[in-house]
């Protein structure tokens, strides 16, 4: 005999549990791939901080960029190019070959940034979820890596793109200067090895800015340096470590 527990279900109680569990199958995989792969992003939470990482720089009153994106109203038209933009990768603007060099200020997304702006946008670009305030939301927003700060105490040499060493010194970055639409690329040699070091395409004259390496190069461990540059008229700004003491 059968006990209480092992008794196969009331039909009506099962057909009901089938009902149920189906809807909520088909309501929770819509709502799951609609979200994919991160959640419920809205822009109060996870939005709002990464444009305001890398994006205002450029994307404010008087920046670089054409049009302003620092809060939602002005953000939220632009959902779709912004989701086309970061998925191309073309924005955040950044002239540099990835993976060719290594700077401390690449203000590039992570993969999961990016899969964050695609997720909201395919979400319907919210500005927040109904009912609840960045304070109240569960888990913890996605944590941005701490802004650059450039170090204060720098000297500067400037070289021509025919240049075959690198100047005496702690070098910390680049501040190329080529002509419109040119192109630098810089290797060097260290320990008998060619060294990808700084590789920029597309110059814009108006866009001109510092590349901070992640890691310094000591020029006295170099035995010279390889530019390869398109256009006229091609210099760099070397950013050097301030001498110390009496050397
Ligand atoms: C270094 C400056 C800079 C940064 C940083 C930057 N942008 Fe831009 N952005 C520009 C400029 C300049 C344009 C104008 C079009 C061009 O020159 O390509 C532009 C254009 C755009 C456009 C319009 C593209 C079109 O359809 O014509 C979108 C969308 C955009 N940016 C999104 C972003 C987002 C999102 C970020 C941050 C994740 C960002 N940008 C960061 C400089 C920048």
């Amino acid at each position: 005999m059968l006990s209480e527990k092992q008794k196969p279900p009331d039909l009506l109680i099962f057909c009901k549990w089938v009902v149920l569990a189906t809807t909520a199958a088909v309501v929770g995989g819509a709502y799951v791939s609609a979200h994919d792969p991160v959640g419920k992003v809205t822009w109060d939470r996870e939005i709002a901080p990464i444009v305001q990482a890398r994006c205002v720089s450029c994307h404010a009153p008087g920046g670089q960029a054409p049009m302003a994106l620092t809060t939602y109203e002005e953000v939220r038209p632009w959902a779709r190019a912004i989701r086309e933009e970061v998925l191309a990768r073309r924005m955040p603007k950044w002239h540099i070959v990835r993976g060719y060099g290594d700077f401390a200020n690449d203000r590039s997304l992570s993969p999961f940034e990016i899969a964050l702006m695609t997720a909201w946008v395919d979400g319907g670009a919210p500005r927040s979820l109904p009912n609840t305030s960045p304070r109240t939301a569960t888990a913890p927003p996605p944590r941005l890596p701490a802004p650059f700060v450039p170090p204060s105490k720098t000297r500067t040499a400037t070289i021509p793109c025919t240049a075959e060493r690198l100047p005496a010194g702690h070098v910390l970055g680049f501040t190329p200067m080529l002509a419109h639409g040119g192109s630098l690329r810089i290797d060097v040699a260290r320990a008998g090895f060619e060294e990808p070091l700084f590789w920029l395409r597309d110059f814009d004259v108006d866009a001109a800015e510092t590349y901070w390496l992640r890691t310094p190069i000591d020029s006295s461990e170099t035995s010279g340096i390889e530019m390869t540059f398109t256009g006229s008229d091609c210099r760099v700004t070397v950013i050097l470590a301030a001498r110390t003491g009496k050397s």
